[in-house]
């Protein structure tokens, strides 16, 4: 069975993968073009994918061999699932492992908005900090405030956890279907999409991205939002429109933002949402801790094994795939 790995992982993965007579075709160049990428993609059986390759209709067309795709990432949206589904392709990712990094991301941005603290760090830098001043950069505390989480799953609900645990914050979210879990042990209130933005003072997206939310935060969203409201995006770039939360944040329409990712990734260095006090970006860095990434590398490589013993992947985003195996 030939597995391409198209950029580096934690060894812990590939030592496993070895240790049950598992081999992985690694290219020597870091980075790929995209021919040579979709060569060694035709001529695998496995692809442990790294990074936002798309795995479209007409990827699944040229590489007629494919067999399963393991993602080094929870998120799948890069990938028609639907498209592998049809045609028996098992897609592997790593959930559960990144709940608690990719959530301690959410809470780090949701007080660094707070406080400004991109502003500050500048002034500093900048030779700017001069003698106390009791107006200067207020930011605003978050006791007692309503966290809205749209997608409360795993992710969000560690994110709501340690806003309860730190800030007393109440919690309502909006997702496909009620989590009890979060409605017992967090008291966490459903609400409407509508009620989500008009009550929320911190909105956290923690969602599955699909392309029908594509610009689900837009003008018209930001502009049911409180003027106090931070945005935090740590799920996918995809779900806000970037000009217009420029526009809100730039006429106070809301508080200020903090996003771990864009769109598109990466984000231009001269993005005018670089230049503004209350907004913080961060690179795409959710899950980035040795032991998140350890744990991803592991939970790959256990897709694989699985998949080259004929065995149900533990992670699938598909599972329906084996339902029609059967
Ligand atoms: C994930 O695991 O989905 C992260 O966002 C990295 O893509």
């Amino acid at each position: 069975m030939k597995i391409f790995l198209n950029n580096r992982i934690p060894q812990n993965g590939i030592d496993l993968l070895k240790n049950n007579k598992l081999e992985l075709i690694i290219p020597t160049d870091d980075h790929l073009s995209h021919e040579d990428w979709l060569k060694h993609c035709q001529s695998a059986d496995v692809i442990l994918n790294v990074g936002k390759n798309k795995f479209d209709k007409s990827f699944f067309d040229q590489c007629p061999n494919i067999k399963a795709i393991v993602l080094f990432s929870v998120g799948f949206d890069q990938v028609d699932v639907e498209e592998a589904t049809r045609r028996g392709i098992p897609i592997g990712n790593t959930p559960e492992v990144l709940n608690k990094a990719t959530s301690d991301v959410a809470f780090l941005l949701m007080q660094m908005v707070s406080r400004k603290v991109n502003y500050n760090i500048e002034k500093v830098k900048g030779g700017q900090w001069k003698d106390f001043d009791s107006m200067e950069a207020l930011g605003q505390e978050l006791y007692g405030k309503k966290l809205g989480i749209l997608g409360l799953g795993r992710i969000g609900f560690e994110m709501a956890k340690k806003c309860r645990a730190a800030f007393d914050m109440k919690i309502i979210y909006h997702n496909r279907h009620h989590n009890h879990e979060a409605e017992q042990e967090l008291d966490a209130t459903y609400v409407s999409f509508e009620e989500l933005l008009s009550q929320s003072d911190v909105i956290s997206i923690h969602a599955n991205y699909t392309p029908g939310e594509a610009g689900k935060f837009d003008k018209a969203a930001f502009e049911k939002m409180k003027s106090n409201a931070i945005f935090i995006n740590t799920a996918r770039g995809g779900f806000h429109n970037e000009s217009d939360l420029l526009q809100a944040v730039q006429s106070g329409t809301i508080w200020g933002a903090g996003l771990d990712v864009t769109n598109p990734e990466p984000m231009h260095a001269d993005n005018p949402l670089l230049q503004l006090p209350n907004v913080v970006i961060l690179p795409h860095i959710g899950s980035a801790t040795a032991e998140a990434r350890a744990g991803m590398s592991r939970v790959a490589a256990e897709n694989i094994i699985a998949f080259s013993k004929n065995l149900p992947m533990p992670s699938c985003a598909n599972p329906d795939v084996y339902q029609q195996q059967m």
